[in-house]
């Protein structure tokens, strides 16, 4: 046996001592559970990377490196310095999320490069292969030949192994990240934002995003020729793609694998591949629902600026107030407090005012009644994309609403996608890009600063979600994405006959943005037509589908978006708003097809209840849910919100019920989904009734 693992080492040994100076070499990685390779290879100096999965080639060969500004390219002519591989196997736990405990269990290769020159700069490429996908990243170490550089390109390149269907929003738009979902061959595309997604012939399901986004730019994906995309990284106004410095290291480039859709869902790769938890008291950070002064604006009743329809006034808010202690929404936002809305705030957020607020709305008595009444006021920072100018005020906004006993506060970067402007020392104003690294970098600033004064975040219109959470939970949730509001007022981007959202937006959104992380979609209209306000627009789904988006789309910050007045006719759909958690034990899908539909199932993490959302398309659907997930022996009653039978997003979009049917792990149930429906149920232990 001991000459056996001398062997053993011996062998080792010597692979390692063959591929250590060489130019030509071949190192691979794979997944605990021997399910997808990563595997290197040096040739002739340059790196390439492929990942294959169970031997189903997924990347074929594809190139790494860097091209620089003013110095040599990282990108070639490299020896193999040292390489290692190690194991890791770790439970950790979130300290709110879909998922309680996550496990981060994977293989590492960590291939060390060296110029084959007087230099001999060096690069360090770290593989990670996981069950549920891979991940891999540049490190750029500590050394003589290279300090401070700008990179020009990442050569990064997927070279995909098909033509594969795909799901996507097109980059470099002015409107950020606020499209409709695309869906085409991979060979048809020319830019995207992602996550992006996938499938292949095979039914494989995959996406390419990247996690851990700091101090970089966002990587879109170019498709360069046939079916190879590369890292199109977001530019600087000079054109150079990053700042940076030796030591330091990229975001990780993903690609998620599943077998089903739903296994992209479930996949928590892009969590495990950022940094720990950095918050060590966590207490003050807490899911939770809210209420606010929006929809209004968006409906044009009220607006946000000053004059008859002015939405923030203290009355208001304390209508507001009211609603959310009786109904126990532990947040109201207040849009439109502060000086700054009049005229055309997005073109020229220089106007906004974050310490002081608008005339009849008094900031101070809100927020003392609303803690009164054992209710917060959730703040908002507008800023109209003028980074410059909040950051200027910024220190004193974020210590007002701390003093204020404010918890969480609703940012907003409304303005066109390359119009975030700096200005230099020269007094020029530079142009950025509004996920380029100076905004990365903005998002970071207020990121800390909040946690410094124990308040939590709502980000719209900023950067995509790469899994920052884990490390500052108090990032909770963002927008990024097109939402609620566009029923209120959006169009149809040529893409359907309706205005607003089609109902198979949020059908897609589990499947694509929602894999970056939670999403403030805003949902809980329960009046769908608004043609009083808004006549062209309302909302494409049925009011069983609206309710079923609490479980469907996860944020730890969901809002109960609609009027109190509108709620007050509704409190039969309202009852499951007040009911559903944000905080999650666990979470499974139990149907998935991209664009089509979702069955989602969470276990709340604060009781023993489950809940279930399902939502379709424009098709009806009817699917057996197997309740196995409810715990054996126990009895169940089920609150069921669902569509009548004769229910249909267009025609009959109120056909909606609630029955009660006792069931246990062994019921099937059907359910039964309208043309653009939906169910909600809540299955709570009989014996907690
Ligand atoms: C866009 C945000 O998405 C929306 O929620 C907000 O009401 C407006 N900007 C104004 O800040």
């Amino acid at each position: 046996m001991k000459t056996c693992i001398l062997i053993l080492i011996a062998l080792f040994l010597m692979n390692c001592s063959s591929a250590v100076g060489d130019r030509d070499a071949n190192l691979n990685v794979t997944s605990p559970g021997d399910i997808n390779t990563i595997e290197f290879e040096l040739v002739d100096g340059v790196p390439f990377y492929s990942i294959s999965r169970m031997g189903t080639p997924i990347i074929e060969p594809s190139r790494l490196g860097f091209e620089l500004r003013e110095i040599a390219d990282l990108d070639g002519n490299f020896v193999i310095k040292d390489y290692s591989s190690s194991s890791f196997d770790e439970t950790w736990t979130q300290v709110w999320g879909e998922k309680k405990h996550i496990r981060n269990h994977y293989n590492e290769l960590k291939v060390h490069l060296a110029e084959d020159s007087d230099t001999a700069r060096e690069l360090i490429l770290v593989f990670r292969a996981f069950d549920d996908g891979i991940g891999f990243r540049y490190e750029f170490p500590e050394q003589p030949y290279l300090g401070q550089f700008n990179i020009m390109d990442e050569l990064t390149e997927f070279r995909l192994a098909g033509d594969h269907e795909s799901w996507w929003i097109g980059a470099y738009q002015w409107n950020r990240f606020e499209y409709l979902t695309r869906n085409s061959a991979v060979s048809e595309i020319d830019t995207v934002h992602t996550p992006y997604t996938m499938r292949t012939a095979d039914d494989l399901y995959l996406s390419i995003h990247e996690a851990a986004l700091v101090d970089y730019s966002t990587m879109t994906l170019e498709r360069t020729e046939g079916t190879t995309l590369y890292a199109n990284l977001m530019p600087w106004h000079d054109g150079v793609r990053v700042r940076t410095q030796a030591p330091s290291v990229t975001p990780w480039r993903t690609i998620q694998i599943a077998d089903e859709p739903g296994g992209l869902v479930t996949s928590y790769l892009i969590l495990n591949l950022n940094e720990p938890n950095k918050i060590e008291e966590t207490s003050w950070i807490e899911p939770a629902k809210y209420v606010g002064i929006w929809w209004g604006m968006h409906l044009d009743k009220y607006t946000w600026g000053s004059g008859d329809k002015h939405g923030a006034t203290t009355e208001n808010a304390k209508r507001y107030i009211d609603f959310a202690a009786e109904h126990g929404f532990p947040h109201v936002l207040v849009e439109g407090w502060n000086p700054g809305w009049d005229g055309e705030w997005y073109a020229d957020g220089v106007v906004f005012d974050f310490t002081r607020p608008m005339p009849g709305f008094d900031l101070e008595e809100v927020a003392r009644y609303a803690l009164d009444k054992g209710v917060r006021l959730m703040g908002h920072h507008e800023t109209s994309a003028s980074v410059e100018h909040y950051e200027s005020q910024m220190h004193e906004a974020f210590e007002l609403y701390e003093n204020l006993g404010v918890r969480a506060v609703k940012t907003g970067y409304v303005g066109h996608g390359q119009e975030v402007f700096w200005t230099d020392e020269y007094g020029n104003k530079n142009f950025e890009w509004h996920h380029g690294q100076h905004m990365v970098r903005h998002h970071q600033k207020v990121v800390e600063l909040a946690a410094q004064h124990k308040i939590s975040l709502n980000v719209h219109e900023g950067v995509k979600d790469t899994g920052l959470r884990r490390t500052w939970p108090n990032l909770m949730t963002r927008e990024v994405a097109r939402g609620q509001e566009y029923n209120a007022w959006g169009d149809s981007e040529g893409l359907w006959h309706g205005n607003g959202n089609p109902p198979d937006h949020v059908t897609l959104l589990p499947f694509t943005r929602n894999l970056g992380g939670p999403f403030d979609y805003t949902p809980g209209i329960v009046e769908l037509h608004f043609d009083e306000y808004r006549p062209d627009n309302r909302v494409n789904h049925t009011l069983a589908k609206e309710l079923a988006l609490y479980v469907v789309i996860y944020s730890p910050l969901h809002m109960a978006a609609d009027l109190p007045e509108h709620y007050q006719q509704r409190t039969d759909a309202l009852q499951f708003i007040k009911d559903v958690p944000v905080d999650w034990y666990d979470t499974q899908v139990l149907h998935g097809s991209v664009g089509e539909y979702i069955t989602v199932v969470r276990k709340d993490s604060n009781s023993d209840d489950f809940y279930l959302g399902s939502i379709t398309n424009e098709e009806p659907r009817s699917f057996i849910a197997p309740l196995s997930f409810l715990d054996d022996g126990r009895e169940y009653i089920a609150q069921i919100y669902r569509d009548t039978e004769d229910a249909d997003w267009d025609s009959n979009p109120y056909g909606f019920v609630i029955e009660e049917v006792s069931v246990d792990s062994e019921t099937e149930l059907t359910l039964e989904l309208a043309p653009g429906g939906g169910q909600a149920i809540r299955f709570t232990p009989a014996e907690n009734r």
